[in-house]
């Protein structure tokens, strides 16, 4: 999926689940897209909905829509979540080993490709430190974060990982002010790479600039903030239209119609409409 993506210049959107709307509303914006997509799902979204949910939700929502599926572990930390996520029906998974020293990352990224090629899993890796909005640092804190070209050459070189994911200016969570993309050294990590690249925490980051992220080699783009917010506000406005209502589907209804309209548009920004 990412490599079509990055042979033809577009970005396949990764949208973060926690719930049955909102796997329901990430597949159906994706068919009314005809796009092709990935859910993902979060440590803590498999902690909250249980692992077997997410890949039933999943695998129902998918085998009704006509267009590219795929089922996306986002941010796993240890070797043993990856494991359950692959025995469980996850299509892909990520290893976050950016907090660890480089050595470390590389060795642990290299032991869940041994165990994920076998089973035809692809794995995405990061490499410098996504930070989130609330996290308090300098300026040059935040360059220190950012990824080294030559250093992630070197990390592809050395694991033969297939996507790697970047700290180039962008934060997890909610911007307090407009995020400060570096697209030069997006450029340059890119001429250096011949994997896709993923961008996260993409939530508020302009549509223009997102459009130029992926026209310098961004091929998947995280998105989990958006989807919340669209999503909880449109349960709280239904709430205080109609403080009385006591039917769940009164409120959660509107709220995944809410999800699809906001996953069509990124869908858009990314370019992967029509893709499918
Ligand atoms: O891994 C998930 C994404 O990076 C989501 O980031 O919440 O800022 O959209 P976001
Ligand atoms: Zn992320």
């Amino acid at each position: 999926m990412l490599n079509k993506a990055r042979a033809e210049k577009y970005a396949v959107g990764a949208f973060n689940c926690n719930n049955m709307e909102i796997v329901q509303a990430i597949i159906q914006a994706a068919d009314e897209e005809r796009a092709p997509v990935i859910v993902q799902a979060s440590q803590g979204a498999i902690k909250y909905a249980g692992i077997e949910y997410i890949v039933a939700m999943t695998r129902t929502a998918a085998s009704k829509a006509s267009v590219p599926v795929a089922l996306h572990l986002d941010h796993g930390t240890s070797f043993e979540q990856i494991m359950q996520c692959i025995r469980a029906g996850f299509s892909s998974v990520m290893f976050d080993g950016s907090k660890l020293p480089v050595e470390e990352n590389i060795s642990v990224t290299k032991q869940v490709l041994a165990a994920s090629r076998p089973a035809g899993i692809s794995v995405e890796a990061e490499l410098g430190k996504i930070g989130g909005t609330e996290d308090d640092i300098t300026v040059d804190e935040r360059d220190a974060m950012f990824t080294d070209p030559r250093e992630a050459r070197d990390f592809v070189d050395n694991t033969g990982v297939g996507s790697l994911a970047v700290a180039i200016g962008t934060a997890h969570g909610a911007y307090k002010g407009k995020p400060e993309l570096d697209f030069e050294r997006l450029s340059e990590i890119s001429s250096l790479l011949d994997i896709p690249i993923v961008l996260h925490g993409s939530s508020g980051v302009p549509d223009e600039d997102i459009k130029e992220a992926v026209s310098r080699g961004i091929c998947k783009v995280n998105i989990d903030t958006n989807i919340r917010q669209a999503f909880t506000r449109k349960c709280r406005q239904v709430l205080e239209e109609k403080p009385e209502e006591i039917d769940p589907r009164k409120v959660l209804g509107p709220a995944r119609e809410a999800a699809v309209e906001i996953i069509r548009e990124k869908i858009r920004v990314f370019g992967s409409s029509g893709k499918a």
